[in-house]
């Protein structure tokens, strides 16, 4: 019964929501801190009579917002269920095999491929350089001796890494990368520490920038992203919205959406606490003898020398701490651990003292 389309995908796996018991839960990256009180305020008061109408298929008043915060007009802002979804239409709309593969960092987030499978789209990936990070001159030198990349993407920081690349090296990357393909930053991580890309969009017609209101925002659970870029990018995200679903942003997801925007200052303060945590956590596992990757994100990506990723993560599930572990050669020795309040980092700490120590 199944086409053969179906057959030969391998779905994305998402990391674990266990309900078997009450964990610490520091492995999908989600913020540690409840919403902002306004979105409070709003679910107690919300009309639900209002849900018998379609949403506005264009999310017009969350798209001027997101656009006030970057200084960008509301026809330079998608909006989407989830950041995933708008990466899912810009693959469709940006990336095809007539023009060579599309090209991402050999360890990055692992729906890219998936994506690529989805839509046949032909894909290089290319290596991080010994330290982790992501290697854009090798971007160029592999767009230059090989078929030519059809678009690039990369998150900006990296995951599962955390691992950072400043605004100037971007624009270089830019100027000496193809114009007529499009360069998509994921910055689902850059709230935490990093500094966007998005004042770059009114200066390269071929940027997209893909950002999320599940980490910095707290909303996981609302499914709410969106892109940056110039009006004909943007189009193209509605031409392949259109053809899809053309009302994927349910009503309350746009109010929540918009209040979360004007809450940008409790976001702020939020954000800049969890950063602050990372850095604790960081260097207590440097001290601990850990190596920790430098993070810009709200995760850091560490190991313990002599102890497979696997084993950690395993025997921190068993006393109740939930990280994350990829099983994938060369990044089997880490696992990825979500920064959690100061209290969960210290409990985490704790116990990685406790079951560790050599
Ligand atoms: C790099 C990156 N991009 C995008 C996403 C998707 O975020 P969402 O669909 O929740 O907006 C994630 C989620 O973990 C991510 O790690």
């Amino acid at each position: 019964m199944l086409s053969e389309r179906i057959r030969k995908l391998t779905p994305y796996v998402p990391g674990e929501q266990p309900r078997d018991k009450a964990y610490i839960k520091l492995n999908t990256n989600e913020n540690p801190y409840p919403p902002s009180p306004g979105i409070r305020e709003l679910l107690k008061t919300f009309d639900y009579n209002i849900l018998r109408l379609y949403p506005d298929p264009l999310a017009l008043n969350l798209r001027e917002k997101i656009g006030n915060l970057y200084q960008l007009p509301p026809d330079c802002v998608f909006a989407g269920n989830g950041s995933d979804e708008v990466l899912s239409f810009a693959f469709f709309a940006f990336f095809d095999n007539s023009r060579g593969e599309l090209f991402f960092p050999e360890f990055t987030y692992s729906f890219y491929p998936v994506y690529c499978d989805f839509y046949s789209i032909r894909y290089k990936k290319i290596p991080l350089k010994p330290d982790f990070g992501i290697d854009l001159d090798a971007f160029l030198q592999a767009d230059s001796l090989t078929s030519a990349s059809c678009g690039i993407i990369f998150p900006n920081p990296n995951a599962p890494t955390g691992m950072y690349i400043n605004l100037k090296d971007i624009q270089a990357f830019l100027n000496a990368y193809a114009k007529d393909r499009v360069v998509i930053i994921d910055e689902a991580y850059i709230d935490f520490g990093g500094e966007s890309a998005a004042s770059l969009v009114p200066e390269y017609n071929n940027l997209l920038i893909v950002k999320t209101f599940s980490k910095s925002r707290s909303l996981a659970g609302l499914r709410l992203g969106y892109a940056l870029g110039q009006a004909p990018l943007i189009k193209a995200l509605f031409t392949a919205k259109d053809s899809f679903n053309s009302y994927p942003l349910d009503t309350l997801a746009q109010k929540i959406g918009e209040l979360a925007i004007e809450d940008s200052h409790y976001y702020s303060q939020i954000n800049s606490q969890v950063a602050a945590t990372r850095e604790i956590l960081s260097t207590s596992l440097s001290e601990l003898g850990w190596k920790v990757f430098p993070s810009k994100a709200n995760f850091v990506f560490a190991g313990k020398p002599g102890i497979p990723g696997e084993v950690v993560y395993r025997t921190l599930k068993e006393h109740g701490i939930l990280v994350r572990y990829f099983n994938k050669q060369g990044i089997k020795d880490y696992v990825r651990i979500t920064v959690g309040t100061e209290k969960e980092i210290t409990l985490f700490l704790e116990k990685v003292k406790k079951l560790f120590s050599s």
